[in-house]
């Protein structure tokens, strides 16, 4: 099923690229210990020591600004005795009419499509220069064009309704169809241009998102909504359809439904039962396998391919053989590495052969319209599109030709010559290489054939949860999370017009992606793998309200104050429990603390977690064990006392995965029908 019929990011904020910044050398070392944390701490802790060199504080990025708005890019630098900061266009061009540059602000009065480009902020202190690139990005957020709000259409039986579904925005919106409140491509008999049934479907809905329902009945008389989103936000438009007996189509009169505010709002009802009853499965067979084989770590199959003996819940140390890295490249002598319990002997182990990886190898060329988010652990991590079909054709050698099936995906470049990251980057790729899950997005494959690597993760149309969390705050929500937590993290701007307010997250959507987080950790837990940095950030969402786990670390860039620097190490400290933080010690126990954070990021709206405390303050209280979750109004007693369970100080008071989604499902089952039902009755008033 070709869903995903745009090219949509919801990436509201944006983009790092190119840091050309003077260097802390990098070391390289023998030494090496399992965790991310631990490692290098010592080696280079000298880098600190430089507190006065130039440096961008923080690094600045790449911002969307809607047409016609005014907005302001910081360029803070902080070291040096005294700097110049200075903006440019490109390189070193001037920069354009109504953008200026003001003690390192780049401030544009009138956003203009010719403002859109590469801008360069370069600081000079002495002999000492520094540069950061980024792009600046002009849109438009989605408008729908038709229907027209609350529009009624008559049509009389027999005949065939058009419903047109068109909107505006720059990039261009997707759009869907929902009927009643639930996405039409999710209710039985609805088929899409592109099935085998098109021609004979009843109920059709085009690539150019008319739905046309053919043979109209009296049943068909419902609301329906037109949902466009894109990377600048979301717009949702209802109609109502009434179907009149022959005869009996009434004088024009009624073109309007009095004006009444349409509530807005996607119903989850379909998605919901689906997710209640895949959990259920999912929760037995849990149960019943653990029962089997009584937790043994013994081995699964995935996909009847790999054999892989698992490591323990706690990753043992590993020992570095400190000689197969070369700056972003995995070389095939990698699997030789003397090291043993480690990530990196489990996929040595998993393949004696040489070319480890080149079942996964994809050619870079069948990338396209690359563009940078920002820089993860590894270097750059990029959004590019990729011919799925092509994809595929390399997999099954298989010459049939394919309509192309442009997608999205997730780019992570592999810069680094770290070798504790090398071995993360490799854990990551079985991470995701492993699994096979539809709340976990899927590896893509790996561009191995040059330097640097690129690994290749599958990304959705709506594109980051976070963003979309955000995307969704009503205008209330924005200023009392303003008023909670204040100016000092202030969150991205809700890029959506005046006016054009995004549709509201309904209490059984936030239910529901918790349910398909909860999904995804567990199976994650099941298989002995541990995420590490579950994070709204790191999620991703499609336009069917699914949640799926991604793990995109941008660790500089948008998502930058996110992390924080320990010991040379950037961790997510805020998501973290305190046995990693202060230990490094991470497991499925750490991941389900992570998940519950994640939870109550949904539930906030992407606040971000002690927002008031700034990293030192909520690193004193891990230490001495105050550090206190505290619950939004609008979660469920029984969610709200599960996460409090999972934040608990001691890992073992921590539930498993295995309790956690049973009891997502009857958090699931105790909010059914009388709150949807509820929630749809002012439909029909
Ligand atoms: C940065 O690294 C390059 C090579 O990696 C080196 O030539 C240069 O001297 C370094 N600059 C600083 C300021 O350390
Ligand atoms: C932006 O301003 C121009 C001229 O002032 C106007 O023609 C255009 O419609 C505006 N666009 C939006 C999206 O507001
Ligand atoms: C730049 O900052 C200095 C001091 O911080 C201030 O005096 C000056 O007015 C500022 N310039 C502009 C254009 O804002
Ligand atoms: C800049 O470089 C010149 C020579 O290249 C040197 O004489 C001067 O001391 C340097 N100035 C600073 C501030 O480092
Ligand atoms: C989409 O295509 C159908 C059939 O070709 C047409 O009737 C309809 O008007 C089109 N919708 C839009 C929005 O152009
Ligand atoms: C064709 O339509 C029928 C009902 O309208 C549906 O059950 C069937 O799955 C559809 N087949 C395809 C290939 O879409
Ligand atoms: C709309 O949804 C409500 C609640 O789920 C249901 O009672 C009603 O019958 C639905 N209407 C139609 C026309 O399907």
């Amino acid at each position: 099923m070709c869903l995903f019929r745009g090219t949509l990011f919801l990436f509201l904020v944006i983009t790092v690229s190119g840091f050309e910044q003077s260097n802390g050398s990098e070391v390289s070392s023998g030494h090496h210990s399992g965790h991310r944390l631990r490692a290098h701490k010592a080696v280079r802790r000298h880098r600190a020591i430089h507190d006065g060199a130039l440096r961008f504080e923080p690094e600045p990025y790449s911002k969307k600004l809607e047409l016609n708005s005014s907005g302001k890019i910081h360029c803070k630098v902080a070291g040096g005795v005294a700097p110049s900061i200075q903006w440019y266009l490109n390189e070193e061009d001037p920069l354009p009419d109504g953008v200026t540059s003001s003690n390192g602000t780049l401030l544009v009065t009138e956003a203009a499509r010719r403002h859109a480009g590469r801008y360069t902020c370069r600081a000079v202190d002495g002999n000492d220069t520094i540069t950061a690139k980024i792009n600046l990005d002009i849109v438009v957020s989605p408008r729908i064009l038709e229907p027209s709000s609350g529009q009624q259409v008559n049509v009389v039986e027999g005949q065939t309704a058009v419903l047109n579904c068109l909107a505006t925005g720059d990039p261009q919106p997707t759009t869907q169809w929902d009927r009643n409140r639930t996405l039409l491509l999710q209710q039985p008999g609805v088929s899409t241009e592109d099935s085998a049934n098109a021609s004979s479907a009843r109920l059709l809905v085009l690539n150019n998102g008319s739905l046309i329902i053919r043979n109209v009945k009296d049943e068909d008389s419902d609301m329906y909504g037109c949902l466009a989103g894109s990377a600048a936000g979301l717009a949702r438009n209802e109609l109502v359809l009434l179907v009149h007996a022959e005869g009996t189509l009434p004088a024009q009169e009624s073109s309007g439904v009095g004006g009444k505010a349409v509530v807005v709002s996607i119903s989850v009802a379909a998605a919901y039962m689906i997710l209640v009853l895949a959990l259920m499965y999912y929760c037995r067979r849990r149960r019943l396998r653990s029962r089997q084989r009584g937790e043994k770590m013994e081995l699964e199959m995935a996909e009847g391919r790999e054999k892989l003996v698992e490591e323990g819940e706690e990753d043992k140390p590993k020992v570095a053989n400190g000689s197969a890295v070369q700056n972003g490249r995995l070389l095939p002598h990698d699997r030789d590495s003397g090291a043993d319990n480690s990530e990196v002997s489990g996929i040595s182990r998993a393949s004696k052969k040489s070319g480890q990886y080149d079942h996964l190898t994809v050619p870079r060329t069948l990338l396209t319209e690359q563009i940078t988010l920002g820089r993860g652990e590894f270097g750059e991590v990029m959004l590019a599109k990729i011919d799925m079909c092509q994809v595929k054709k390399l997999k099954s050698k298989d010459d049939a030709e394919l309509e192309p099936k442009m997608r999205q995906v997730l780019v992570k470049v592999l810069t680094t010559k770290d070798e504790t990251q090398l071995s993360e980057f490799k854990r990551q790729l079985e991470l995701f290489g492993r699994i096979r899950h539809e709340n976990i997005v899927r590896l893509i494959g790996l561009c191995n054939e040059a330097d640097p690597h690129y690994m290749l993760l599958e990304h959705t149309d709506w594109g980051d949860l976070k963003s979309f969390l955000i995307a969704t705050r009503t205008a209330e929500e924005t200023a009392e999370y303003l008023r909670r937590v204040g100016p000092a993290h202030p969150p991205p701007p809700p890029a959506a017009a005046a006016g054009a307010a995004p549709p509201p997250l309904a209490p059984q959507h936030r239910a529901v992606l918790a349910a398909h987080l909860a999904a995804a950790a567990g199976r994650l837990a099941s298989k002995r793998l541990t995420h590490r940095d579950i994070a709204a950030r790191n999620c991703v969402i499609t336009s069917q309200l699914q949640l799926k786990l991604s793990l995109a670390a941008l660790t500089r860039g948008p998502h930058s104050h996110e992390y924080c620097k320990r010991h040379d190490q950037v961790i997510p400290l805020r998501w973290l429990p305190s046995e990693a933080v202060l230990e490094g010690e991470y497991s499925t126990k750490s991941d389900v603390y992570m998940f519950a954070a994640t939870v109550w990021e949904i539930y906030t709206k992407a606040e971000l977690p002690f927002g008031k405390l700034n990293d030192n303050s909520v690193m004193e209280r891990l230490k001495n064990g105050t550090l206190e979750w505290t619950v939004p109004d609008s979660m469920p007693d029984s969610l709200a006392a599960l996460l409090k369970r999972c934040w608990s100080n001691s890992p073992a008071d921590r539930p498993q995965f295995t309790e956690i989604c049973e009891e997502m499902t009857t958090i699931l089952q105790n909010m059914t029908s009388d709150d949807i039902t509820g929630h749809t009755d002012e439909n029909n008033a």
